[in-house]
């Protein structure tokens, strides 16, 4: 089961209360949505989305008590304006992003996320998506595989990485997660090898960005949201690597500048120690949050 970081955090600044209209962007397994539920009740209304089916049936189960006033819908948050709008929905009182994949994803060797458990190439967090990881790995062009690697994952090692690669898939299709670490370790020096990050890590993190889009997604969601929120209506996002951190804090900046949100957030929220040592995986999370400016006229 994924287990929700910050949630004290997301309550303190998403303030859900009774008879509130909230959307959870990314429901995952309803970890958060559970702590809010509790509190719009009674007459509040949750929506939730994501793009997982499998999270969306263990968020079901796990909200049957709240069971009529919630709705989880199986779509991307880039579709939020078609999915209120099906919905009838035009104003929301809050909401949460809480972005990236969840440890159902990755804990779930089939799934492909993992260099750890060998594992047909996917990486899809959306499993209708046509395109998977293997479908990238295979026909991405020398160009674009370079660029991903090092825009999408910091490598530095981005061109040997790329052309082993291309070498490689030349020979046979690479099928496996497992291979393409391989692939990875060979082509990367002793030093690199011996760090404490896997020399994968990086390589493994781009090629998702990649399959799932997920940095034009997260632009998406966040120019479409601030046109449903109600004046005082709070937007907590919860990033967990820099190239997410970096796109919201700017939109929040220009969205402050025109006067459409206040800062709630100088600085970051991140994880006290005790949660990052309950919980690892919460050491990269960073939380921003706005709130919509009460003064601006409609
Ligand atoms: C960190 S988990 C959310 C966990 C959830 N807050 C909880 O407490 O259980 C992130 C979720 O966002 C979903 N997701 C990521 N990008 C998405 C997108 N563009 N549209 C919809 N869901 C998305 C993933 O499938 C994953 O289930």
């Amino acid at each position: 089961m994924h287990r929700s970081v910050l949630v004290d955090e997301v309550i303190e600044f998403l303030k859900p209360e009774p008879a509130e209209l909230i959307l959870d962007a990314t429901v995952g397994c309803g970890g958060h949505a559970e702590e809010i539920l509790k509190r719009i009740t009674p007459g509040g209304r949750l929506i939730g989305i994501d793009c997982d089916e499998k999270a969306l049936e263990i968020a079901q189960e796990r909200l049957r008590k709240f069971s009529g006033i919630f709705q989880l819908i199986y779509d991307n948050f880039k579709n939020l304006d078609k999915i209120l709008a099906r919905l009838n929905i035009k104003r929301i009182d809050g909401t949460l992003f809480d972005l990236g994949i969840s440890s159902l994803q990755i804990d779930d060797a089939s799934r492909g996320f993992s260099f750890r458990s060998p594992a047909r190439l996917d990486m899809r967090m959306d499993e209708g998506l046509k395109m998977s990881a293997y479908e990238f790995v295979n026909s991405a062009s020398f160009y674009e595989l370079d660029g991903i690697l090092k825009d999408y994952g910091g490598e530095r090692y981005h061109k040997r990485i790329a052309r082993a690669i291309v070498e490689q898939r030349q020979k046979d299709p690479i099928v496996n997660t497992t291979e393409l670490a391989r692939i990875i370790y060979k082509a990367t020096p002793g030093y690199y090898r011996r760090s404490k990050i896997d020399p994968a890590t990086r390589t493994f993190q781009a090629i998702r960005i990649a399959v799932n889009n997920e940095l034009a997604n997260l632009k998406d969601g966040l120019d479409k949201i601030s046109h449903y929120l109600e004046p005082g209506g709070r937007l907590v996002v919860i990033s967990f690597h820099s190239l997410e951190d970096r796109i919201v804090k700017r939109h929040f900046k220009e969205m402050v500048k025109k006067n459409i949100y206040v800062n709630l957030t100088k600085k970051p929220v991140i994880p006290k120690q005790a949660e990052v040592e309950e919980n690892p995986r919460a050491r990269s999370a960073k939380l921003r949050a706005v709130i919509e400016n009460v003064s601006r006229s409609f």
